[in-house]
C-alpha cells in the first residue's frame, strides 16, 4: 500500500512540475506537500468523522464544521458512518473524511484533497488538531472570523500533505508574575500558540515580584505574595509609581487554564522558580529566610535578589514538598519547572543552618564549585526525587548544571546556547530557550527609540524576526547529542510588559517564526517565502483573531 502511494507519486511529480499551481501559505510549513492542478469547491460541508478517533478530535471536527458553515453560508452535516473505508475508496459521495490511521506517530497527519473529496489522516487528537489548523489555513482567511463571507472563495486547492513537526516541544513561556494577566488573556496567548501548532506553555508563576498561584496549605502566598506596593519607573529601581500591583489564580481558575490548554493541544509546565527568586514567598512566610536577612518585601524593582530561601533548614525542605504537591495535582502534565536560576548564594555562606547542612553533607568547595553551590544540587536533587516519586520530571534552567546534576533532569538553556550545548554534550536532555534568539521581551527592532520602552538597552541584543526565524537549534552539537534537544522555546518575560496590547506587540509575529523553527526541517525553512507569506496571509488571520502585533515592514 505504502509502496503503491510512493510509485504514485513520482509518477505524478513531472506533472506538478509540468503546470504552475500556488502552494497555500500554511505556517509552519508541512513536511511534504504536492500539488496538483485544479481546486475542490465546498458546495455543502458533509464531514464524516470515524468512530475510531477519540472524543476530543469528533469535537473539534464538529466545531470546524461548525464555524465553516457559519462563515460560508453553506449547510454543514457532520456523521460518525459505519463503512466509512468502503465509501472513500468508491470516491463517489463529496464531502470531508476524518479517518484514524494508527500507523502515523501522535502529532503527525495527512491530508489529501481531490476532485471529490478531503482526506484527513491522524492517530491522536494533537494530530487531529493539527490538521484542522492547516485546513483552515488552506480556506478562506475569513474562515478565522465570525462575520459570513457567502462570496469568498470556499474551495480547496488539491493537494497531498504528509506532515510531522521536527520537535516534540514546541514552547513559549509567558512571566505572569513581574505583570499579572487574567485568565481571559492568558487564554488569548494559548489561542494563538495553538493556531501555530505550538504545544507546551511554560507559565512562570512565582518570582519575587509575585506569587501568582493559590497554595491551600499557604494562603499567605497569595494573601501577601501576590500584591506588590508599587512598580519601579522606567530603570531607576529606588523609585516606585506607588500603585498596588498584583493577583493570582485560584486552583480552579489554574483547573480552568489546564484544561482550555488541553483542548488546543498545548500541556502547561509550570513554574515554581527556586531557591532564588522567592522574595515573594518570604514576604509572606518570613520564617522561611536566612539569618538575619528579614525584612521582606515582594520586590517592587526589577532584578536579582540577595535574599534566598534558606535550604539549610527542614522546614522550608517541607514548604517547598507541600507546595510542589499541590501543584502536581494541579498540572497533569509530566514536567513541573523548578527555577533554580540566579541564585545568589552569599547568605548561605554565613547563615548557621546552612553551613549546618553543608556541613552534615560533607559539602566542600573546590577550585571551580563552591560547597554553597553544591548546596543548591542537594535542593534540586532533593525537589527532583521528590516528584519523582509523584511521575514528575524537573526542568531547570541551565544553572543547575553548576555542580553536580543527576540523572533525568531536563536542562533549560536560556544564557545563549552554551549551557543547552553542554549538557546535551553530556547526555541530559535540552530545550533551548537561548537570550540570544528567544527573548521576546527583547526589542524587536535595534532601532530602540521606535519601539517600545523595554529592557534592551544594547541594540545589537535586538531579536528580530530574521532573527528567531534563522535560529538553528543543532548548530555546535555532534549528532549524537543533537538527539538531546527536546525542542525550542521563546520566553516572554514581564518586567516591562503591563498591557495585554503591549504583550501582544511582543508575541507576534514572532511567535510565527518560532513556530517553523520548531516544527520544519532547516530545507522547509524560506524567509522569503514565509516573510510573503505573513504579509499577504499571517497577518489577516491575526487581524480576524484580534491579536495586536508588530507590523514586520517596520525595519524587519
Ligand atoms: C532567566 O532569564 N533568568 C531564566
Amino acid at each position: 500500500m505504502r509502496r503503491l502511494s510512493i510509485l504514485l507519486l513520482l509518477c505524478l511529480a513531472p506533472c506538478v512540475q509540468a503546470f504552475s499551481v500556488t502552494v497555500p501559505d500554511i505556517v509552519p510549513a508541512p513536511r511534504e506537500i504536492t500539488m496538483a492542478r485544479g481546486r475542490l469547491r465546498i458546495k455543502g460541508i458533509n464531514i464524516n468523522a470515524d468512530t475510531a478517533l477519540d472524543t476530543m478530535s469528533l469535537k473539534a471536527v464538529r466545531q470546524f464544521a461548525d464555524r465553516l458553515s457559519l462563515v460560508s453560508g453553506k449547510t454543514s452535516s457532520v456523521a460518525t458512518p459505519i463503512g466509512l473505508a468502503r465509501t472513500v475508496s468508491k470516491g463517489d459521495i463529496s464531502g470531508m473524511y476524518f479517518l484514524k490511521d494508527a500507523s502515523l506517530s501522535p502529532a503527525a497527519y495527512s491530508i489529501a484533497v481531490n476532485g471529490r473529496a478531503v482526506v484527513v489522516r491522524s492517530s491522536s487528537y494533537n494530530g487531529t488538531l493539527y490538521a484542522l489548523q492547516t485546513l483552515r489555513q488552506m480556506l478562506p482567511v475569513q474562515v478565522y472570523g465570525t462575520a459570513q463571507a457567502p462570496d469568498a472563495d470556499w474551495s480547496l486547492p488539491r493537494c497531498t500533505i504528509n506532515d510531522e513537526p521536527r520537535f516534540a516541544y514546541r514552547g513559549m513561556l509567558l512571566d505572569c508574575s513581574r505583570h499579572f494577566f487574567g485568565v481571559d488573556v492568558v487564554k488569548k496567548y494559548l489561542d494563538i500558540m495553538a493556531v501555530y501548532k505550538l504545544n507546551r506553555f511554560h507559565w512562570h508563576l512565582t518570582d519575587d515580584q509575585g506569587w501568582r498561584i493559590e497554595i491551600r496549605k499557604y494562603p499567605r502566598l497569595t494573601e501577601v505574595g501576590a500584591f506588590r506596593s508599587g512598580t519601579m519607573i522606567g530603570r531607576d529601581r529606588n523609585t516606585s509609581d506607588g500603585i498596588r500591583h498584583g493577583g493570582y489564580y485560584t486552583q480552579a481558575q489554574i483547573r480552568e487554564v489546564v484544561e482550555y490548554a488541553a483542548s488546543l493541544g498545548i500541556t502547561i509546565v509550570p513554574e515554581i522558580d527556586l531557591p532564588g527568586h522567592m522574595l515573594a514567598a518570604l514576604a509572606s512566610y518570613p520564617e522561611l529566610g536566612c539569618a538575619g536577612s528579614a525584612p521582606y518585601q515582594v520586590a517592587t524593582w526589577w532584578g536579582i535578589s540577595k535574599q534566598v530561601l534558606n535550604v539549610g533548614r527542614e522546614e522550608t525542605m517541607l514548604f517547598l514538598e507541600d507546595v510542589l504537591s499541590e501543584v502536581a495535582e494541579l498540572f497533569p502534565g509530566t514536567y513541573i519547572h523548578i527555577g533554580g536560576d540566579e541564585c545568589p548564594r552569599d547568605e548561605w555562606k554565613t547563615d548557621p543552618d546552612c553551613q549546618a547542612k553543608i556541613k552534615e553533607l560533607g559539602l566542600v568547595s573546590d577550585a571551580e564549585v563552591s560547597a554553597e553551590a553544591r548546596l543548591q544540587n542537594y535542593v534540586t536533587a532533593r525537589i527532583q526525587n521528590f516528584l519523582a516519586l509523584k511521575g514528575k520530571k524537573i526542568i531547570g534552567w541551565d544553572e543547575i548544571l553548576e555542580g553536580e546534576l543527576a540523572e533525568g533532569a531536563t536542562v533549560m538553556s536560556w544564557r545563549g546556547t552554551k549551557g543547552g550545548i553542554k549538557a546535551a554534550g553530556m547526555g541530559y536532555d535540552v530545550i533551548m530557550t537561548p537570550n540570544t534568539y528567544c527573548y521576546f521581551d527583547y526589542s524587536q527592532s535595534p532601532e530602540l527609540d521606535k519601539e517600545p520602552f523595554g529592557i534592551t538597552r544594547d541594540p545589537k541584543r535586538a531579536v528580530t524576526l530574521r532573527k528567531i526565524y534563522d535560529y538553528e537549534p543543532y548548530d555546535g552539537l555532534s549528532e549524537e547529542a543533537a538527539a538531546h534537544i527536546l525542542g525550542v522555546q521563546a520566553n516572554m518575560w514581564g518586567e516591562y510588559i503591563a498591557t495585554q496590547e503591549h504583550l501582544e506587540y511582543m508575541l507576534l509575529p514572532r511567535m510565527i517564526a518560532l513556530s517553523e523553527v520548531q516544527w520544519c526541517e532547516p530545507s522547509r525553512k524560506d524567509y522569503g517565502r514565509f516573510l510573503s507569506g505573513l504579509e499577504s496571509h499571517g497577518l489577516r488571520i491575526l487581524d480576524l483573531l484580534g491579536y495586536n502585533y508588530r507590523k514586520p515592514s517596520q525595519n524587519l
